[in-house]
């Protein structure tokens, strides 16, 4: 087989997005056999699941110059005005482009995406890969300067400050994370859940000071623990739970909190779920629990330490049990399983780019090997890591780096993903890393945990 590593580095360093002789990122993929829309642009999300690679290959000032230009994009506007970007907000991408005295820097917000979707997970994006350039550089220096101590400051008002509800998880729209689609994940998804508790434990460790945000982020923390483990989890003792609530129960002290109906248990959990085995749900909210498995938000819990070392076990017991479908040929299954004929109808708004088992609608994407390998050490299943590992290499640089790949049982590169797609060389390299030296998943690891506050009002 030839050198993977080399052949994932030579693929990546073709998108370089570059300034004054500077690399500043890269582009999502560089194909061009498709329609570029936005995929000559450099996205926050995709660039901080490359940033690891470019950080373990010595190449820590690429991941600095990248955290430092983004920062410097956040929205500064404090009158409130619509139509533009909240203070504190990240764009979602960015390109260089020609300006009247230069190259300068042009970023969409969401302004210019398709469907107008709100990027909410940049912000969290960039605090998680500060605290990950800060570990594998050892340099505090870019952390304790005042313009990324602001930005922090920013992105926690941004997210800690206003709300009209009073629970821990957050609120946010349809699209506004990695799916940024129609796909019913509104509401409080856990992967947006997941990088939020990630970057709040982020920000605790990198702010100086702070006016009682660093307080108001740890207590955060400690709800979320809460809220999440209490109301997410879903194992076959739960299930049984959930089938005897009583529905519509009003005041203090009920348990039906959300008042969610048994009803609403779909079929294919029990035959699918095996004893010992257990997930986080995709979302919970009024009348609502959402029981399709997401991959990222499930291994991002088990990396932060969202979810404790039982339930890491029970996450890592399902993969193996259920090899086939969240892993199978084409590591790995975004969400499973896939809406079809009149849910994806109606969910999806007949969105033919997310049909049944295809692109987030229960696609495989090798981007997710990045997070796939910091929580198989974190829950010490090195042998799975090896099995993902070791199957992606079989195709990935044989069908050039596909951006998805679409299908329930042969998974088959995506109709219309593009190819040469950098997560995907960049998921691929950071798992090779912790496969060969599991400490480089410390980058997204903390010793300490987080106690779990208990419930004072519910
Ligand atoms: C698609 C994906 C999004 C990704 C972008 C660039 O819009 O849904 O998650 O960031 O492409 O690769």
């Amino acid at each position: 087989m030839p050198d993977l590593t080399a052949r994932a580095w030579e693929c990546l360093n073709r998108a370089r997005v570059t300034l004054n002789g500077r690399t500043l990122g890269v582009r999502a993929s560089v194909d061009d056999t498709r329609e570029k829309l936005n995929y000559d642009h450099c996205f926050v999300r995709d660039f901080a699941m490359c940033a690891p690679a470019f950080l373990l290959h010595g190449e820590s000032g690429v991941v600095r110059d990248f955290l430092l230009t983004t920062i410097r994009m956040q929205a500064h506007t404090r009158r409130l005005r619509t139509f533009e970007p909240r203070e504190g907000i990240l764009p979602a991408s960015f390109r260089p482009v020609p300006g009247e005295s230069g190259t300068v820097l042009d970023a969409d917000y969401g302004e210019e995406s398709i469907a107008r979707v709100t990027p909410i997970d940049s912000v969290f994006w960039w605090m998680i890969t500060l605290r990950a350039y800060t570990v594998a550089s050892g340099d505090t220096e870019l952390a304790n300067r005042e313009e990324c101590q602001e930005g922090i400051r920013r992105i926690l008002r941004l997210v800690l400050e206003g709300s009209f509800e009073m629970f821990p998880t957050l609120l946010v729209p349809e699209g506004s994370f990695m799916i940024d689609r129609r796909m019913g994940v509104y509401g409080h998804p856990l992967e947006v859940q997941a990088l939020f508790f990630m970057a709040l434990r982020a920000a605790d460790e990198l702010l100086v000071g702070g006016d009682g945000l660093r307080e108001a982020a740890r207590e955060r923390l400690r709800n979320l623990r809460m809220h999440v483990a209490r109301f997410y989890w879903i194992d076959k003792d739960g299930l049984a739970r959930l089938r005897e609530e009583t529905p519509d129960q009003f005041g203090e002290g009920v348990v039906n909190i959300y008042n969610v109906f048994p009803e609403s248990i779909p079929d294919w959990v029990d035959d699918w779920l095996p004893d010992g085995a257990g997930y986080l749900a995709g979302n919970v909210g009024a009348g609502r629990i959402d029981f399709r498995f997401f991959a990222q938000g499930n291994l991002l819990a088990v990396t932060a330490d969202l979810a404790d070392d039982s339930e890491a076990h029970s996450l890592m017991n399902l993969y193996e049990a259920r090899w086939r479908t969240l892993v199978g040929e084409a590591p790995l299954r975004l969400v499973y399983p896939a809406l079809e004929g009149e849910a994806w109808r109606v969910v999806t708004g007949a969105d033919t780019k997310n049909g049944p088992w295809q692109y987030h609608n229960g696609g495989s994407w090798p981007c997710l090997l990045w997070a796939f390998a910091p929580a198989a050490v974190a829950a010490g299943r090195m042998e799975l890591l090896k099995r993902a590992v070791e199957t992606a290499e079989e195709r990935l640089d044989r069908e050039d780096w596909p951006e998805y790949y679409d299908g329930r049982n042969e998974p088959r590169p995506g109709n219309r993903a593009r190819s040469f797609q950098s997560w995907s060389m960049g998921g691929y390299l950071y798992a090779r890393a912790c496969l060969e030296d599991p400490a480089a998943a410390d980058l997204y690891r903390w010793a300490e945990r987080v106690t779990p506050e208990e419930a004072t009002r519910t």
